[in-house]
């Protein structure tokens, strides 16, 4: 892509609301990666996003399965049609995500789809909470009863969720598999709900140390930083997008995929 892009973080009382149409987008838990003090280990829990249809009326049909007539995609469109999760941090995080379900109105039983961008136990160690949901974990989907249908989901190929709603393959972090969920229309644009392709907005000196393939890992980075205004990323704050159509004075000619925390921004070519 020509020209540049910096982030800026965004800030405001929890849980960050965008609302949009077709869709809006709820981060209901924040996630974090904090040093626990103690050699290398790092306490953490992945963020969870609500993705929810404008056209969503909670009825008692909704929690009947959807109809699929034997097609993966024609399935996975009907359970993208009621509220969807993406990722549902850690199991220690089960109170907290019932709690800020509550929240919104919602029980587990309401979520029609749930999202896992990777397997790690951080990002899906609640699916058992949702048993009436179907479930896309990394590129595995199955309808509820574990029914799994293939969809042919590949970096050239995302799989449509609906009205721009897409969940795009961007391997790297986890290994080839990883997904995120890309959401037009909110307030401030598109959001990427993105796993940990992104640890955090200003991740550049610590992405590569935890990805199990870096290159295909960067191809995903740009490819959302392509698309996105807001990025939710797997262990920080979302964090905005804004795009310069040309490379400002202060930064002369110096690589700009520096990072430089809360007092700049993180600027990317
Ligand atoms: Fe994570």
């Amino acid at each position: 892509m020509s020209g540049l892009v910096r982030t800026e973080p965004l800030r405001g009382e929890a849980p960050l609301l965008l609302p949009g149409d077709p869709y809006s987008v709820v981060v209901l838990l924040q996630g974090y990666a904090e040093p626990e003090g103690i050699g290398d280990a790092v306490r953490a829990d992945g963020s969870v996003t609500l993705v929810l249809p404008r056209a969503w009326v909670r009825t008692p049909s909704s929690r009947e399965p959807p109809p699929w007539g034997g097609e993966g995609k024609t399935a996975l469109e009907e359970a993208a049609r009621g509220p969807i999760l993406v990722d549902t941090g850690g199991p220690w995080a089960r109170e907290a995500l019932l709690g800020a379900l509550a929240a919104q109105g919602l029980a587990p039983g309401d979520v029609t789809l749930v999202v896992g961008t990777h397997g790690h136990s951080d990002h899906i160690g609640n699916l058992g909470l949702f048993p009436a949901a179907a479930l896309l974990v990394s590129h595995d989907f199955c309808l509820p009863g574990g029914l799994y249908l293939p969809l042919g989901l590949g970096e050239e190929q995302p799989l449509k969720l609906g009205p721009g709603l897409e969940v795009w393959a961007t391997p790297g972090h986890g290994g080839q598999r990883d997904v995120s969920v890309v959401v037009p229309g909110t307030a401030l644009g598109t959001v990427v709900v993105v796993g940990d392709v992104f640890e955090s907005d200003g991740d550049e000196d610590s992405w590569q140390a935890l990805s199990e393939d870096p290159v295909a890992q960067e191809r995903s980075r740009k490819k959302i930083l392509g698309t996105a205004d807001v990025v939710v990323p797997g262990h920080g704050a979302p964090f905005r997008l804004v795009r310069e159509a040309s490379q400002p004075e202060s930064l002369g000619n110096r690589q700009l995929d520096s990072v430089v925390g809360e007092k700049e921004p993180t600027v990317h070519p």
